[in-house]
């Protein structure tokens, strides 16, 4: 089976789906690999690399798809990425399923077989082939530091002859994989953190990184039963953004985080909210792309309020931090893709817990339960009409 990874056309996105170390390891297990040329470039890979390592390099994104039974890439495949897909094809991608069904359609109309990166169980089993976590990772790490770097302030206590600078202190709003790194970092640079999450569990999590968890006086707990939030009642909502307001006000920084799959992210901070911070106070809104946890963030911007609030609203933070973001990426995929075939070859056993939840298409019939009723191949369409 020859595994083709071919360069990220998406704009902005520098990583790459697999890594030479881990062409090498799959070369080792008889797999048979071709790399795009130029595909490391963004995460400061070179073509010889991937030679050395064992992979053919294809001059071009077309040779690239025809060389492949099995495509591995980060981003979902764009419309000219979905024309090179032939019956029979295999891959593996970030998809977003749950909500872009027309994607998930055209791939069907492919005749391919789609496992979908971002539908892997969170389960103890899978963690090595989560690349939600891997790059939520990176990017509550990048997010403090865009964070400190539009801070007019350092976030340590600083005792010098010329005075004493006391810390910043950093709010965390979601207190999921990235928002606990981002604790962390944020704990490292010195800053004083206080976090929030509408489930119970995060509590003991965010104080073991030396953070304050703000509690809303509630006894509603939003987890669901696969770990993940749900949305929270009304009146927990107004307890809520009491408490955010003050925080809010008294805090040099906000990282927000908070998403519930398959939804627009949660507003938690709205235009009001934003006027009662201080001058010079950040917002850094990883939830931009899912629509933002603030209501004044722009996706993919970086704006100065008229109160002197800058709100970063910049998208694909795992991006910005290319070369540890592919290198964990990449792991993923490898773990992935041994724990989906036998002797190089792909077997996909749909009784299988980890394929069960990644596998969206099979040979062209969506097969997912989540996407089954909603996604309907053009195919489909026209035999109806
Ligand atoms: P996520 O990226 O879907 O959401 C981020 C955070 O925002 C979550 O902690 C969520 O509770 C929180 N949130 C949602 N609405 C909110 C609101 N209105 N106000 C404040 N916070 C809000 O979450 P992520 O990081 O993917 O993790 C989800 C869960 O999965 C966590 O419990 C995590 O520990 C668990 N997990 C388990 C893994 C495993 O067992 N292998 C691997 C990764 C995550």
């Amino acid at each position: 089976m020859r595994i083709g990874v071919p360069k990220e056309i998406t704009p902005r996105e520098h990583r790459v789906a697999i890594t030479p170390d881990a062409v090498a390891r799959l070369v080792a297990k008889k797999f048979e690999v071709s790399v795009q040329r130029g595909a490391g470039h963004g995460a400061q890979i070179t073509d010889d690399e991937y030679a050395a390592a064992g992979a053919q390099v294809e001059p071009d994104a077309a040779a690239l798809w025809a060389a492949g039974d099995v495509i591995v890439k980060v981003r979902p495949p764009t419309d000219d990425e979905v024309a090179h897909v032939r019956p029979g094809q295999a891959l593996v991608s970030l998809l977003y399923p749950l909500i872009d069904h027309a994607r998930v359609a055209a791939l069907a109309d492919r005749g391919a077989t789609v496992l979908a990166a971002d539908m892997v169980p969170r389960t103890t089993l899978a963690q090595m082939m989560d690349v939600l976590s891997s790059q939520a990772t990176i990017a509550g790490y990048r997010a403090v530091l865009l964070a400190a770097d539009a801070l007019p302030k350092i976030f340590p206590m600083l005792m010098t002859a010329a005075g004493t600078i006391s810390p910043s202190r950093v709010l965390v709003l979601g207190a999921g994989v990235a928002g606990l790194q981002a604790i962390a970092t944020a704990r490292r640079l010195g800053a004083i953190v206080e976090a929030f999450d509408v489930r119970k569990a995060a509590k003991e999590q965010v104080e073991s990184l030396g953070a304050r968890f703000i509690e809303v006086p509630s006894e509603e707990d939003a987890q669901t039963a696969g770990g993940y939030a749900k949305e929270v009642s009304a009146d927990y909502q107004a307890k809520q953004a009491v408490l955010l307001l003050q925080a809010l006000g008294r805090c040099d920084a906000v990282i927000t985080t908070a998403l519930i799959p398959g939804r627009k992210a949660p507003i938690l901070i709205t235009a009001e909210m934003v006027q009662a911070m201080r001058r010079g106070s950040v917002i850094v809104d990883m939830a931009a792309e899912q629509g933002g946890n603030c209501a004044l963030t722009t996706p993919g911007q970086r704006q100065l309020t008229d109160n002197g609030v800058v709100i970063v609203g910049e998208i694909n933070l795992p991006s910005q931090v290319a070369v540890h973001a592919s290198q964990m990426y990449a792991r993923n995929m490898e773990k992935l893709l041994l724990h989906v075939s036998r002797d190089a070859a792909l077997t996909l056993d749909a009784a299988d817990e980890i394929v069960k939840g990644m596998l969206i298409v099979r040979e062209g019939i969506v097969v997912h339960p989540a996407c089954a009723a909603a996604v309907i191949p053009t195919k489909d369409k026209e035999l109806a009409a």
